[in-house]
C-alpha cells in the first residue's frame, strides 16, 4: 500500500544541473518505493521568463526526461511525462487564478527575484506561474510534493488555494499538498558565488555543475569554485561566515549521502588541493554513469518520445476526472 501520491516537475530551461540532481531527482529516485509517483517536464512553465528558442525547449524537454530516468526514475511508476501533453494542469490553472488573490501572488519571492527592477515587464504567465504549479500538483490530488527549498513557498500558496476552493465551494475535493525537503542538497549554491543558489540561469556555466558534464569539465569547474584562505575547518562552527566551504562541504555530503558533521570531521584541517581532488573524484563517480546513460537516451529521441506519450496517456487518466469533478463542482454546463 502506497504512503501516498508524489508530484513534482523541473522545467526544460537550460542544462540539468547539480542542484536539481541534489535537490530533487535523487529524492524523487528514494521515494519510488512507498509512493505513487507523478513526475513531469514542466514546459508551460518553461515560457514564463525568457523567450526559449523553440528547438531549444525541445531539446531540453527531451534532456531532462534522459535526466530523469538516467538517475533511476522508473517511466512506468506510474508516469513520466511532459505537462503540456495533459492538458487538464492548464484548464485547471485557469480556475485556480480565479480562486488565488492578489495578494498572495504578490508575496511570492520567486517573482520578485524572477521579475527584478523591471517588473512592468514581466510576462503575465511569470505572475501566475504559482497558479499554473498549484494546478499540476492539485490535478492528481498529491499529498506529497519533494523540492528544493526554493519551492516551499509555492507548495503553501497550493495548500492555500485548495483550502479556499474547498471552503468556498463547500467540498472536499482537494488535498492539501505536504512539501518534502529533505537532505543536505535541499539548497545547493553557486560554485562562484557561495550567497546565490545554483540555477540553470546564471549566466556562468562555471557556476554549477551540468548533469551532462564530462569528468574534465567537473574536474575545471571544483577547481575554479570560490574558497577563502583558511584550510577546511575542524567542525560545523567553524564553518560561520564561510558560506562557500559550507556549500562545498554540503555537496560532498549530500553525494556520500552522509551528515555534515561526518564530512567535516573525516576532512579537518585539509588543504582546498586535497579537499577539491577529493570532491571531483565524488562527484564524478556519481554523475559519470548518470551522464553516460543520459547520452545513450538522447540519442533515440524516438524512444524517449515513445515513454513520454505513454506517461502522458496515463497522466491524462489521473488528470481528467478531477478536472471533470472541478468544472462540476463550479458549475460549468456539461458539454455532453
Ligand atoms: P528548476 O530548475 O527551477 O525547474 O527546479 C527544479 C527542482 O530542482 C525544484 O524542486 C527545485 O527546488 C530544485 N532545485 C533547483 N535549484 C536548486 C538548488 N540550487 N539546490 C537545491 N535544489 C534546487
Ligand atoms: N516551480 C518549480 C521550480 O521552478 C517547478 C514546478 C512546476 C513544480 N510545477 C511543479 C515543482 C509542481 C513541484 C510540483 O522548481
Amino acid at each position: 500500500m502506497a504512503k501516498g501520491r508524489i508530484l513534482s516537475g523541473i522545467q526544460p530551461t537550460g542544462n540539468l544541473h547539480l542542484g536539481n540532481y541534489l535537490g530533487a531527482i535523487r529524492n524523487w529516485v528514494g521515494m519510488q518505493k512507498d509512493y505513487e509517483c507523478f513526475f513531469c517536464i514542466v514546459d508551460l512553465h518553461a515560457i514564463t521568463a525568457d523567450f526559449i528558442n523553440p528547438a531549444d525547449l525541445t531539446r531540453a524537454t527531451r534532456e531532462v526526461a534522459a535526466g530523469y530516468i538516467a538517475s533511476g526514475i522508473d517511466p512506468a511508476h506510474p508516469a513520466l511525462f511532459v505537462q503540456s501533453h495533459v492538458p487538464a494542469h492548464a484548464e485547471l490553472a485557469w480556475v485556480l487564478n480565479c480562486v488565488a488573490r492578489l495578494g498572495w501572488l504578490n508575496r511570492m519571492t520567486q517573482f520578485k527575484d524572477k521579475a527584478g527592477k523591471n517588473r512592468e515587464n514581466a510576462s503575465a504567465g511569470l505572475y501566475v506561474y504559482p497558479n499554473l504549479m498549484a494546478a499540476d500538483i492539485l490535478v492528481y490530488k498529491a499529498t506529497h510534493v519533494p523540492v528544493g527549498e526554493d519551492q516551499k513557498q509555492h507548495i503553501e500558496l497550493a495548500r492555500d488555494i485548495a483550502q479556499k476552493f474547498n471552503h468556498d465551494y463547500g467540498t472536499e475535493l482537494f488535498v492539501q499538498p505536504e512539501p518534502v525537503i529533505q537532505g543536505p542538497g535541499t539548497r545547493v549554491m553557486s560554485l562562484r558565488d557561495g550567497a546565490k543558489k545554483m540555477s540553470k540561469s546564471d549566466p556562468s556555466d562555471f557556476s554549477r555543475i551540468n548533469m551532462i558534464d564530462s569528468a574534465d569539465a567537473i574536474a575545471q569547474k571544483l577547481k575554479k569554485a570560490t574558497t577563502d584562505p583558511n584550510a577546511l575547518p575542524e567542525s560545523v562552527e567553524g564553518l560561520e561566515g564561510r558560506p562557500e566551504a559550507g556549500n562545498l562541504l554540503n555537496i560532498y555530503a549530500a553525494l556520500t549521502d552522509r551528515k555534515l558533521p561526518e564530512v567535516v570531521a573525516e576532512t579537518a584541517g585539509w588543504g582546498w588541493g586535497q579537499f577539491k581532488t577529493r570532491l571531483t573524484e565524488t562527484a564524478v563517480g556519481v554523475l559519470g554513469p548518470i551522464n553516460a546513460e543520459m547520452a545513450r537516451l538522447m540519442a533515440d529521441p524516438a524512444e524517449l518520445d515513445r515513454i513520454l506519450a505513454k506517461g502522458a496517456e496515463k497522466a491524462r487518466g489521473v488528470a481528467n476526472p478531477v478536472l471533470a469533478e472541478v468544472y462540476k463542482t463550479v458549475g460549468f454546463l456539461p458539454s455532453t
